[in-house]
């Protein structure tokens, strides 16, 4: 039987107070939606169907990443029920209901943090009771906004959103509705159609759905999740960063169980993509997010930003951003470094205090220890960049390559004016302007000779305090 995921995410979200889709905030780097498509997907559904309306080309420009996605327009937001029936109407239309294959898992993309499990056990368990809908239910600590679920004797005789509860209702109905429901398909095709809006907010609510089941002599029940935590919506900012907080939690601590070591781990954020190896350990203030992965036996932090960067084993990555970027192994880096694009940094490297490195390549034992920029630059093993020295690769139009021999010895300060090239074993000597190519074993040099004068610096002080009277 076919398992079908149809992931709501068409809603404004007015209480984010926002111009952007609520399910376009992101949970750590990753937009809100994206976290629910991913659920479903490792929930093992075969087909995926996202509703997008508010801000629908943005969530599809984002979405549109995944080849395994299907999109269905809510042209109004007219409700969660409204939503539903809009997938039906654009995907099944003409269909006798009864011809609909398999369960429907029911998503809202405002839920991020629920289990792919979490999904399987209400997808299996609502099979072997033979269900028509089986929604997963959670007992939060505060249940207000949510629906309340109204049973009796296992059976869920109605969800009653919390505007529509009386206070009574408020008070005594505490099991709460997460919003994610398993229906069996052609009993939901035919009850969508069957929805009213008239209700506190004037909305098609597909919590009726149960009602209209109940109606009908169909089995509805629920399976109760422990962690509320895993089925808290986010309707607002506040919610958003207590969120963060919880999935922030959740993955330091399978970092931790996997032998990464953490001293603070409420100052480390780690993104859900991220692979770091055992023995690694993570310094205070340090944030990993994008495709990075982490070798083993490195010291990442504190002060750290890794994006999109492939760290190699026993490095040690101290205060620096690394993005877009890789470091082999054995590689040292800050503090206060700055890995943009396209840098590689090989085997046995440094990349010191204050250095800048752009699309360049650090070849194995090379060094830049201080202050320096290379930007498009490649450089050979062995070689010593002597502090402040820096690459002056940008004409204003074009960006030019530098390329540095094996061995070669840049003295400090040393200018390299792009395009140029500086010869295996070659020397620069300091603060010298190289527009010309040094051929290799040969040294550079380009500096004003030096004048001596002797018994200046009393003359001058004379000079100075004659002016003054
Ligand atoms: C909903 C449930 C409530 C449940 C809570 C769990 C209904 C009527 N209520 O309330 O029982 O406890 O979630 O978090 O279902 N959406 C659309 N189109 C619309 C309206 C909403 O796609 O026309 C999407 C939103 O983008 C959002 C989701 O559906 O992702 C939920 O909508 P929201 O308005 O946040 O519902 P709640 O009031 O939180
Ligand atoms: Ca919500």
């Amino acid at each position: 039987m076919p398992l079908t995921a149809i992931v709501l995410a068409a809603g404004e979200g007015t209480r984010m107070k926002s111009r952007h889709p609520k399910v376009m905030h992101k949970l750590l780097d990753r937009p809100l939606v994206g976290w629910t498509v991913d659920c479903a997907r490792r929930a093992g559904c075969d087909r995926i169907i996202v509703v997008v309306g508010h801000g629908a080309q943005e969530v599809r420009d984002y979405m549109g990443t995944f080849d395994d996605v299907e999109f269905v327009e809510q042209p109004q937001q007219l409700g969660t029920g409204h939503a539903v029936r809009c997938v039906f109407d654009a995907l099944y239309s003409g269909s006798n209901p009864l011809n609909i294959q398999g369960n429907f898992i029911v998503l809202y993309g405002d839920s991020p943090l629920v289990r792919p499990q979490t999904i399987s056990w209400l997808a299996t368990t609502s099979a072997a009771r033979k269900d028509s809908c089986t929604v997963l239910t959670m007992t939060p600590p505060d249940p207000t906004g949510y629906g309340r679920i109204y049973s009796e004797d296992g059976q869920v005789k109605a969800i009653i959103e919390h505007k529509d509860c009386t206070a009574a209702q408020q008070e005594a109905l505490r099991e709460c509705n997460s919003g994610i429901y398993c229906f069996e398909g052609t009993a939901l095709a035919e009850g969508i159609t069957q929805l009213s809006n008239n209700n506190a907010q004037g909305e098609y609510y597909l919590t009726d759905m149960i009602a209209w089941l109940n109606s009908r002599g169909s089995a509805v029940s629920a399976v109760h999740c422990e962690e509320y935590t895993e089925l808290l919506g986010v309707n607002s900012r506040v919610q958003l960063a207590s969120a963060n907080k919880i999935m922030q939690q959740r993955i330091n601590q399978q970092h931790m169980e996997q032998g990464v070591t953490m001293l603070d781990p409420a100052t480390v954020w780690i993104g859900p993509d991220v692979i770091i190896g055992q023995d690694t350990e993570i310094l205070p203030h340090t944030l990993i997010f994008g495709h990075t992965t982490v070798g083993t036996d490195c010291v990442l932090g504190p002060n750290t930003r890794l994006i999109n960067a492939k760290v190699g084993n026993n490095c040690l990555v101290d205060e620096t951003i690394i993005v877009d970027s890789t470091i082999d192994n054995h590689v040292t880096c800050g503090p206060r470094a700055y890995l943009r694009g396209g840098t590689h940094l090989k085997d046995g490297a440094k990349a010191g205090t204050h250095v800048e490195l752009k699309n360049s390549v650090v070849g194995k034992g090379s060094k830049v220890p201080h202050l320096s920029y290379l930007g498009d630059t490649t450089m050979g093993s062995g070689v010593n960049i002597g502090g402040g020295s820096i690459t002056c690769n940008y004409d204003g139009v074009h960006k030019n390559k530098t390329t540095i021999g094996n061995n070669a010895f840049i003295g400090s300060d040393t200018m390299m004016v792009a395009p140029v090239h500086i010869g295996e074993g070659a020397v620069t000597g300091a603060s010298s302007c190289i527009y010309e190519d040094v051929p290799a074993g040969a040294l550079g040099i380009e500096r004003s000779p030096q004048v001596i004068k002797e018994g200046y610096a009393a003359a001058r002080q004379q000079r100075l305090e004659k002016g003054n009277k």
